[in-house]
């Protein structure tokens, strides 16, 4: 596809910018699969001579790697490009030089063609083929339009992007499985990121220790559908999540393990055991129910019923009594009714999350629930929104408030806002503040909650001998 007004990109006007460093800005938006997708695109382009830069007034190359999931999300991409349309004749104009504009992710998966015909940019990348940007800036040198990559297969991607860069923080995600093969009638991730794809054991294993050899102490392991991972083994065969967490618990320097997203459907025995079993396995875990009415539920092809949900949770704290919970809620799936609507509400009264995400139903091109008549009205979705939250947000603040008195093993990350402060996460992944020594990033310790708000806790350092580890 052509477009009539991305200019072609003049030789010269690149050698000049080569005179100097190279700089990109990657602005993420989605969820945490883009924000590890936009670190190792980030490597991808250093191994082709790129430094990152914090402000796109500075950069060469500015990529927007976007998200899809709702329409919201999807519009930003769209604002985002008219501010960089602005910034690139600004530059033009002050010295002659150029920017280039690459929108990778979801919505260039999704809308890459609808991208190319209603905006000005350089190239439209898929989040299964950026690890061929620097091949495709390369191909947009001298060619008239913009350049599209948006093929599937995630194995080569993996095989192919260097290993990550140091980067500050002692916690790091991981993504070991991508793709999403369940189909849920509202979501569009099975279409933009593919088929489910597992990385193989080896693979994650030598991206762990490379994370821990320089100061990680905790990893996430990210997949749409994180629980149904099951990758090739060392002697060729397959292994499922619990064994994978096993062998990631025995990499050196690694004191914390998480995962997530979690489908209930995949929530095996061995899985259950190893919240039992894998101390370094954080009790906090990440399942969405998405909607309290099994009508609702099998309109959304979830493949799930509330009762198989509750009974998972009763194996987890079996296994596991302290395990908090998270989760994902939708309200005004088409013909959702008050009815319900107050199951929903219903259940999370009966299982208090410690925190929530809660979205109003959004209808997505392509997918089979856009389609349905039944469309609940937007002041509708509000209003339960704001009840379902008003709940959500009390049971996050009763939860943070139960801490205080309590001592908690804390990782710290970064600096705090103020001077001489610290931040760091719980077990039960709460952000922890304390007046502290920066020397203890990258520790972990018992530290006494002193005080609790909606979504943090205030920590009291009593006994600095114990930052041992
Ligand atoms: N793989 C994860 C979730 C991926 S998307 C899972 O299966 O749970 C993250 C969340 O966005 C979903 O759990 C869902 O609650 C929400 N979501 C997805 N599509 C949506 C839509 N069309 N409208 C509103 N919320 C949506
Ligand atoms: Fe989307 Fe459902 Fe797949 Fe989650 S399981 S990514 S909600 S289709
Ligand atoms: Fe959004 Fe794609 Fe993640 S649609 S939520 S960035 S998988």
């Amino acid at each position: 596809m052509q477009d009539a007004c991305a200019p072609e990109i003049e030789k010269d006007a690149r050698s000049t910018a080569e005179a100097r460093e190279k700089r990109v800005f990657i602005k993420t938006f989605g969820c945490q699969m883009n924000v590890y997708d936009s670190e190792r695109m980030a490597d991808a382009l250093g191994a082709a001579g790129f430094v990152e830069t914090g402000a796109p007034e500075d950069a060469d190359l500015v990529i927007l790697n976007t998200c899809h999931i709702r329409e919201k999300a999807a519009e930003k991409v769209f604002s985002e490009l008219g501010r960089l349309r602005v910034l690139r004749e600004a530059r033009r104009q002050n010295d002659g030089g150029n920017l280039m504009i690459a929108v990778a992710g979801c919505v260039a998966q999704a809308e890459g063609e609808e991208i190319a015909r209603r905006a000005t940019v350089d190239i439209i990348v898929g989040p299964q083929s950026y690890h061929r940007l620097p091949e495709l800036i390369e191909r947009r040198v001298g060619t008239r339009g913009p350049v599209i990559e948006t093929e599937f297969p995630a194995a080569e991607k993996f095989a192919s992007l260097p290993a990550p860069k140091l980067r500050a923080a002692p916690s790091a995600f991981l993504t070991v499985q991508e793709g999403c093969d369940k189909f849920c009638t509202f979501c569009v991730v099975p279409y933009t990121r593919g088929a489910e794809y597992s990385r193989p054991v080896a693979q994650i294993v030598e991206e762990a220790k490379r994370l821990a050899e320089r100061g990680v102490r905790e990893i996430t392991l990210l997949g749409q559908n994180v629980n149904a991972w099951a990758g090739e083994g060392p002697s060729g065969k397959i292994w499922t999540l619990p064994d994978l967490l096993a062998a990631l618990s025995a990499v050196d320097g690694i004191a914390r393990l998480r995962f997530t997203t979690s489908h209930p459907n995949d929530m095996s025995d061995a899985l259950i055991a190893a919240h039992r079993d894998l101390p370094k396995l954080m009790p906090y875990l990440h399942l969405p129910f998405q909607s309290g009415s099994d009508r609702i539920l099998k309109a959304m092809n979830r493949k799930h019923r509330m009762d198989d949900y509750l009974r998972i949770l009763d194996r987890l704290r079996d296994a596991r009594p302290d395990l908090a919970l998270s989760t994902d809620i939708i309200v005004g799936f088409p013909g959702e009714t008050d009815a319900d609507f107050e199951e929903t509400m219903r259940m999370v009264e009966r299982v208090h999350f410690a925190q929530a995400y809660s979205f109003k139903y959004s209808p997505r091109p392509g997918t089979p629930a856009a389609d349905r008549a039944e469309q609940v009205p937007e002041d509708v979705k509000s209003e339960r929104l704001a009840r379902l939250q008003a709940l959500l947000f009390a049971q996050q603040t009763a939860f943070n408030a139960a801490m205080v008195g309590r001592t908690l093993s804390v990782l710290w990350e970064s600096r705090g806002r103020n001077e001489g402060q610290v931040v760091g996460r719980s077990p039960y992944l709460q952000p922890v503040y304390a007046d502290g020594d920066p020397a203890l990033i990258g520790h972990i310790a018992d530290v006494e909650i002193a005080g609790a708000s909606q979504n943090s806790l205030r920590a009291v350092i009593k006994n600095l001998d114990v930052y041992a580890t």
